[in-house]
């Protein structure tokens, strides 16, 4: 059954022992200051016994405070933290998956930030960031590839740079945040030097290491990043060695337009954008956004619209999801539901470790008596 979903892939001499993978899903359960926390190694062992290939970990930050969603992300900026991520790469691997750190700088979105940094000076929900100047964009772009020197000194067996959901790499990217009128601002060319200039040195600094990317493809908003110029941009990533390209739409300005919010609702909502950016690459795509069901899964990938397959809320809230698919029990699957409300969003943002409300009574019980 779903003999595509349960066939091996190799991404650059890393071979994963089918095509799923658990998307890249901040929680809230690093410990407050970004460590390791039980809450997060007992989620990550439960994420990689599930059956998935690797297990992508949610974003961790290269840069505290400047570059911190929250005071919980994980921190992947000092070597404090390095026996921690030691630990968590072995949790996942001990399981029998692939472990990949999923490496961030939230720029205009980092809230522990006193004030934060950003291409230009675009208003965000209220705070007024300020525009970098060259010699800070150099230190971050540093910073990026000494976060991935410690992903790999800690035993990860890939790095992936976060470029979707408008964080930092996404705010060059877009015409909408990046306003600035030097060598990373104006044209496409301009615009993708920072993310270029990021792989180049991660890839120099980690040498041998896959080196993926979460990839905005669209970002939902009138003046924003479009697919005509992702496109492109996917190609040049290609070009430059990129391992995998992990594809998603959207930035938190777009998640809340009632037609976004309507879309998201929608099983495989982003399959559509993943074979846009699929058919310009030659390296492997990971689509993620309600795949919903084994059947769902194996269809993209049978109709050439992905490789690999992200679940992230969809394996959280069914931890089971990959065996149940195996043995052919999709009937018994627990779905993430979007009449929620996205209620696991709404914990994180008020800085809550999230619970999912489709957790059966049990579970659930047990999960707050150990963790609340
Ligand atoms: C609460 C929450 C946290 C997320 N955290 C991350 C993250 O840290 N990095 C990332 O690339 N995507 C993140 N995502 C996006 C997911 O990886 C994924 O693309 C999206 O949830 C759609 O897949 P799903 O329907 O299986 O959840 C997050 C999504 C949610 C709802």
């Amino acid at each position: 059954m779903h003999s595509r979903l349960f066939s091996e892939i190799t991404i650059q001499g890393v071979t994963l022992s089918n095509r799923l993978t658990m998307a890249p899903l901040y929680l809230g359960y690093a410990g407050e200051g970004g460590t390791v926390s039980p809450m997060l190694l007992d989620h990550y062992r439960v994420m990689a016994q599930s059956g998935v290939a690797m297990v992508v970990v949610e974003n961790a930050t290269v840069d505290h405070p400047g570059g911190s969603g929250s005071n919980r992300t994980l921190r992947a900026d000092t070597d404090e933290n390095l026996d921690g991520l030691r630990t968590l790469a072995q949790t996942i691997q001990n399981e029998g998956a692939r472990a990949c750190l999923q490496i961030n700088h939230a720029g205009r979105f980092a809230h522990a930030a006193p004030e934060p940094l950003a291409p230009s000076a675009v208003e965000t929900f209220r705070r007024m960031p300020k525009a970098l100047d060259e010699s800070t964009i150099q230190h971050i772009i540093g910073c990026y590839a000494q976060a991935a020197v410690r992903a790999k000194a800690a035993g990860f067996d890939m790095v992936e740079l976060h470029g979707g959901t408008g964080y930092l790499l996404a705010q060059f990217l877009s015409p909408h945040t990046n306003r600035r009128t030097d060598r990373y601002g104006g044209s496409l060319d301009n615009r993708q030097r920072f993310a270029l200039e990021v792989l180049g040195q991660v890839k120099a600094a980690v040498s041998q290491l896959p080196v993926g990317y979460r990839f905005l493809a669209d970002e939902w908003l009138p003046d924003g990043l479009q697919l005509e110029e992702s496109r492109r941009f996917a190609k040049t990533l290609a070009d430059a060695g990129i391992a995998y390209i992990s594809v998603m739409g959207g930035t938190y300005e777009s998640f809340s337009r009632p037609e976004i919010v309507e879309k998201s609702k929608q099983t495989g909502y982003m399959l559509d954008l993943a074979a846009a950016i699929r058919e310009q690459v030659d390296v492997p795509v990971i689509a993620a956004g309600r795949l919903a069901t084994g059947a769902i899964a194996e269809q993209a990938i049978a109709q050439g619209k992905t490789d690999l397959i992200g679940l992230a809320r969809v394996l959280w809230a069914d931890p089971q999801w990959p065996q149940k698919v195996r043995d052919g029990r999709e009937d018994e699957i627990i779905h993430c539901d979007p009449s929620c409300g996205e209620a696991c969003m709404q914990m994180v943002m008020k800085g809550r470790p999230a619970f999912c409300v489709r957790w059966p009574a049990e579970k659930m019980k047990a999960w707050k008596e150990k963790f609340v």
